[in-house]
């Protein structure tokens, strides 16, 4: 089986590390870049090059231009009404602690209740934790069942009429499942709660159609589609970032300036203050072009292919963290006797890139009653073999990693 995706766009799998060659399974943390992502950034810089916004001289038109377009583009990507509710920040981690800021600021106060799940990434707790103390409302979590899946029933407990907004993750960068988000969405709406969805790990594998959601909020990062790094997406209902107030002050985000009084742009501007990541924003268009050129469904069938590989060669020599059945293109795991940043240093040496450590989610890898795990994830690009070579390799490291401990 052969990558869905053609490797030869990605000029990152013809490099070798440690003298062999790179087998990336580490996309959840962020995803290898095709080609037409970094010519489109080098064409910009070497052929358009200027500020947007800004200049009335050609080049500052083109450039201003071709930045719109993306908007446009991540508007039709979202299935959001209109290019106003797109706002362009540095990634999921900024999206998120604007809204904490910008909206939360404005409209959390004291004794009200803001919700997150016990899967969040610590970019989804931390801003929220912050909140929270600045102005005396209070952090609720809806708790997981032992596989690490949602307790709906505490979710319908704590979302209250002293909710006011509920922050939760799609897909969890641990646990690889989706949530049944939906229907937290409606329980957060019937108490007149605001809802934020954190896609960054959804993005990628599925399509997302925000008026369909119904969410507030939905925040994702460029470089975890194979577009740059330094660049995000907020998306906002329209009537929910028209009252909110800015959450940076500079250029571009103004209406007029002055000593006494200042006025401020419409969003998306209003959030966008200063100069943007003009060729990141121009980077993440071919990114999603580049996806857009496949089906969902066929990533998937990939991806589940690849994992299940791993589960069928691995069998009982890895813990699993969460429901098995449900993958999509991650596995978390621990190796009895076997620490995980040893295993990920000896995989390294054979050219396997791994994430292990806490994986910015402690508070989950504590419900597992654990510190630190590995994470093996996939994207179109992997394939079957490179599966074989991981599994054939672990059984080896593990055997020699075995009587040290
Ligand atoms: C579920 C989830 N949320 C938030 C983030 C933060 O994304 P970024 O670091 O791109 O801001 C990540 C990144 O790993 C993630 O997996």
């Amino acid at each position: 089986m052969t990558s869905l995706f053609n490797r030869s766009d990605f000029p990152m799998l013809r490099r070798t590390v440690h003298g062999k060659p790179l087998v990336y399974l580490d996309s959840a943390a962020t995803a290898l870049k095709p080609s037409c992502v970094i010519d489109a950034m080098t064409h910009f810089y070497q052929t358009s090059y200027a500020t947007v916004h800004r200049g009335a001289y050609e080049l500052s038109l083109e450039s201003s231009a071709l930045f719109h377009e993306v908007r446009e583009k991540v508007r039709a990507f979202l299935g959001a009404e209109d290019v106003s509710e797109i706002v362009f920040t540095r990634g999921t981690t900024e999206g998120i602690n604007l809204v904490a800021r910008s909206y939360g600021d404005s409209y959390i106060k004291a004794g009200d209740e803001i919700v997150i799940s016990g899967q969040e990434h610590h970019a989804n707790l931390v801003p929220w934790q912050l909140l929270c103390e600045r102005v005396g409302a209070t952090l609720k979590v809806i708790t997981l069942k032992e596989n690490g899946e949602w307790d709906l029933e505490s979710a319908s407990n704590i979302i209250t009429p002293r909710t006011k907004l509920v922050a939760i993750t799609h897909v969890s960068n641990v646990l690889g499942i989706m949530n049944p988000i939906q229907e937290v969405i409606t329980l957060a709406h019937q108490v007149g709660a605001k809802v934020l969805v954190d896609a960054a790990q959804s993005a990628v594998h599925h399509p997302l159609d925000v008026k369909e959601l119904n969410c507030d909020f939905l925040v994702f990062s460029a470089h975890k589609l194979y577009g740059p790094t330094g660049v995000g997406i907020l998306y906002g209902k329209q009537e929910c970032l028209e009252m909110m107030p800015p959450y940076q002050g500079g250029g571009d985000m103004i209406q007029t300036v002055s000593f006494e009084k200042t006025t401020y742009q419409a969003p998306p501007l209003r959030f966008e203050a200063g100069t943007p990541m003009i060729a990141e924003v121009i980077g993440l268009g071919p990114a999603l072009d580049y996806l857009k050129g496949h089906s969902y469904g066929d990533l998937h069938e990939h991806e589940k292919r690849l994992i299940n590989e791993v589960y069928s060669r691995l069998g009982s020599d890895i813990h699993v963290l969460g429901p098995k059945d449900q993958k999509g293109s991650l596995i978390t795991f621990t190796v009895p006797g076997v620490h995980p940043l040893d295993l990920a240093t000896m995989l390294d040496i054979q050219g396997i890139a791994m994430r292990s450590g806490h994986l910015c989610a402690q508070p989950l890898l504590n419900h597992f009653g654990l510190k630190e795990a590995i994470r093996l994830s996939v994207a179109p690009y992997n394939t079957l073999d490179e599966m074989v070579y991981f599994c054939d390799t672990f059984k080896k490291v593990i055997s020699q990693l075995r009587p040290l401990s």
